[in-house]
Parts: C-alpha cells; sequence; structure tokens
C-alpha cells in the first residue's frame, strides 16, 4: 500500500515543493501518492502550512503526523483537532543558515555603524572606528536551532555571545542561561540583543520597560522571532530615551505591518517585512521525507513540538 502524502499549504507553493519532494521521497524508495487532494480518511501525512485550508483536522482519521513547513508553529500548536504528532521544520542548510545570514549581516551593521557612511548627504568626514567585536557583548534571547547558529557565527566573528533558553546549556564560548531567572544575567550590558525565541504565552513581552533597562545604553535590539516578545510601546520609548539606539525588527503582532504604525515612521527602526529567513523547498523536502521514512520504519519523528511548552 503507498503511504498517501497530503501537501496543504497555499497553492503557490506547490509549485515550488512538488518536484523536491518527489525527489526527496524517492530517494529513500519510498512507495507514495503525494497529492493536494485525496480522501481525508486515506491521509497519512500531511506537509503543512498553518495558513493552508485544512483547519479541522477531524476527518483525517488515520494521520500518522504532520509535519509543518514551517518553524513557527504559534498559530497551530492550540489546534485542539491536531491531535496526531506535529513536527516543525528545522533544516539547518536552508531555513537556519538563511537566519544566520541576516543576524549577522544586520548586527554587523549596528556594530560597525555602516548607516553613517552609507548615506552621507552631509559628506561628513568622520573618523571615529568601530569597536572591535570582543568589545561588543551580544545576548541573544532564544538557544534553539537558530539561536544556537546565530551564537556559533557570532562567536566565531569574536563578538562575547551570551544567551537565554529556559533549559540549561552548555554552548562553547557562549555564556548560558536558563529560565526566569537567568534573563536579566542575559541582557544585563547586551549592546545588541537577539531575540530568537518562539511565540508562546510565557515569552510575550518578554522585551518591556524592566528588561530593555538591562541592556548598556545605546542598545541596538535585532528581532527576527516573533512581534509579541516586545512590549512595542516600551519599545518606542527606549528609542525615544536612547536607552535603544535602532531597533531592526521583521516580526510584528500585526503582519503586514499596518500603514499608520509607528514602527514605520520612526527613524531608529528599521522594518523587514518577515523576510529574515524562509524554508527552503530543497532542504525543507528532504527534512520532511526523512520523517516519512522514520514514521514509516517505526522510528522516533524528529522536531517534535512540545504542546505543553507551546513550540
Ligand atoms: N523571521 C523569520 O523569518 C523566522 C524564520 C524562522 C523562525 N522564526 C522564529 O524563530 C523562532 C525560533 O526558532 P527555532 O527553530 O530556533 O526554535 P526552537 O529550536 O524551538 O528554539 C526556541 C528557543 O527558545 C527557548 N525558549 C522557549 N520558551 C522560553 C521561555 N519561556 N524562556 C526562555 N527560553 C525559552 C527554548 O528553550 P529550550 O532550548 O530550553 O527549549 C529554545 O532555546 C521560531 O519560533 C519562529 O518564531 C522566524
Amino acid at each position: 500500500m503507498p503511504v498517501n502524502i497530503l501537501f496543504a499549504a497555499k497553492a503557490e507553493s506547490w509549485a515550488d515543493y512538488e518536484t523536491p519532494l518527489r525527489r526527496a521521497l524517492d530517494a529513500h524508495g519510498l512507495d507514495y501518492r503525494l497529492a493536494t487532494e485525496m480522501p481525508p480518511e486515506t491521509v497519512d501525512y500531511i506537509v503543512y502550512a498553518p495558513n493552508s485550508e485544512v483547519q479541522d483536522f477531524t476527518p483525517y482519521t488515520q494521520l500518522k503526523a504532520v509535519l509543518n513547513l514551517w518553524a513557527g508553529v504559534e498559530t497551530a500548536v492550540g489546534n485542539p483537532t491536531l491531535t496526531a504528532p506535529f513536527a516543525r521544520m528545522v533544516d539547518d542548510e536552508g531555513l537556519t543558515q538563511g537566519m544566520v545570514e541576516w543576524v549577522v549581516g544586520h548586527s554587523l551593521r549596528h556594530h560597525l555603524g555602516m548607516d553613517a557612511h552609507i548615506v552621507n548627504h552631509g559628506h561628513v568626514w568622520q573618523a571615529d572606528a568601530p569597536p572591535m567585536s570582543r568589545d561588543r557583548p551580544v545576548a541573544i534571547l532564544g538557544l534553539g536551532a537558530l539561536g544556537q547558529a546565530c551564537a556559533r557565527a557570532l562567536t566565531a566573528l569574536g563578538f562575547p555571545v551570551s544567551g537565554w533558553a529556559r533549559s540549561a546549556k552548555t554552548l562553547p564560548g557562549v555564556t548560558c542561561h536558563h529560565g526566569a531567572d537567568g534573563l536579566g544575567a542575559a541582557l544585563s550590558g547586551a549592546q545588541i540583543v537577539i531575540l530568537l525565541l518562539p511565540d508562546t504565552p510565557a515569552t510575550e513581552n518578554v522585551l518591556n520597560a524592566e528588561t530593555l533597562a538591562l541592556t548598556a545604553p545605546g542598545a541596538f535590539v535585532i528581532n527576527p522571532g516573533r512581534g509579541p516578545l516586545i512590549d512595542d510601546a516600551a519599545l518606542l520609548a527606549a528609542l525615544d530615551s536612547g536607552q535603544i539606539a535602532h531597533a531592526t525588527l521583521d516580526v510584528f503582532r500585526t503582519e503586514p505591518l499596518p500603514k499608520g504604525h509607528p514602527f514605520w515612521a520612526h527613524p531608529q527602526v528599521t522594518v523587514t517585512p518577515h523576510i529574515a529567513s524562509e524554508t527552503r523547498p530543497d532542504s525543507a523536502a528532504r527534512v520532511i521525507a526523512e520523517n516519512i521514512r522514520r514514521g514509516e520504519a517505526g522510528a522516533p519523528f524528529l522536531h517534535l513540538v512540545d504542546r505543553t511548552a507551546g513550540y
């Protein structure tokens, strides 16, 4: 019997994913049917984007797993009809590498003070050399797949990196903190703060008036995680007071960021339209196919979501 795999994502994604998925499934020698429509009661696996039309999983009575194409799961993890094993996307070659490049690029922009020279209409001969990376402490909130990879890249460039996660970690060259008590230590004196936490009830407003005050004065905030991690009003106040020099924000509470939102016009805010990193079809297809291979071999799935923790 072939394994029935339903591709449930926006219609335009099918053109990007069909060939890579078939190639990756063929590489495992799997006997399968892959389609965008099939009778729900016959479906074994759903390759899933949370913005697809599938929101009620009840008719999928023999589902073995739902394999998310996205890293973030906040819009699906609370779905009471999604009771099958639910894996999220961790893709070192694509999603993670893209995030490392985006985070390093935006960190270096602020570290090197590039803006002063890129647009220098006043033709000002400003001769202050930037500090060395070793004198620029970085805090990374969230030490998962993405946070750890960014920590590795930034420590390799010489930045002193402190990190924060829910559980205790030991990472080479990174000063790791964890739990509610560790947040202050991770942020204390940081000149660049990078948010790579998931959006859960426990992480909402993790950057607020109190925690923003713990960074070094004039710190930079870089948020490619999720919008609700930041108390927007507190960030705007910290920007206006100078406690935060600049915020580079890729994610927002409402996306697209509404036209009248103060972030658009703020001279110390850079808005990027949720492009920090996206799932890349070739490498993501290999991750999906590996999980289907595992499911069929009776092996544990990779990257399962912890529904209680919400990520
Ligand atoms: N902007 C974009 O284009 C884009 C692209 C991809 C992903 N993202 C975002 O990036 C987020 C992180 O992705 P990931 O793959 O690195 O996720 P992940 O592997 O699940 O890592 C999440 C990290 O956050 C920590 N964490 C969770 N709740 C916490 C809490 N209450 N207190 C302290 N630490 C907490 C976790 O701690 P433990 O290690 O102890 O579990 C883990 O280190 C995603 O959830 C998504 O929102 C954005």
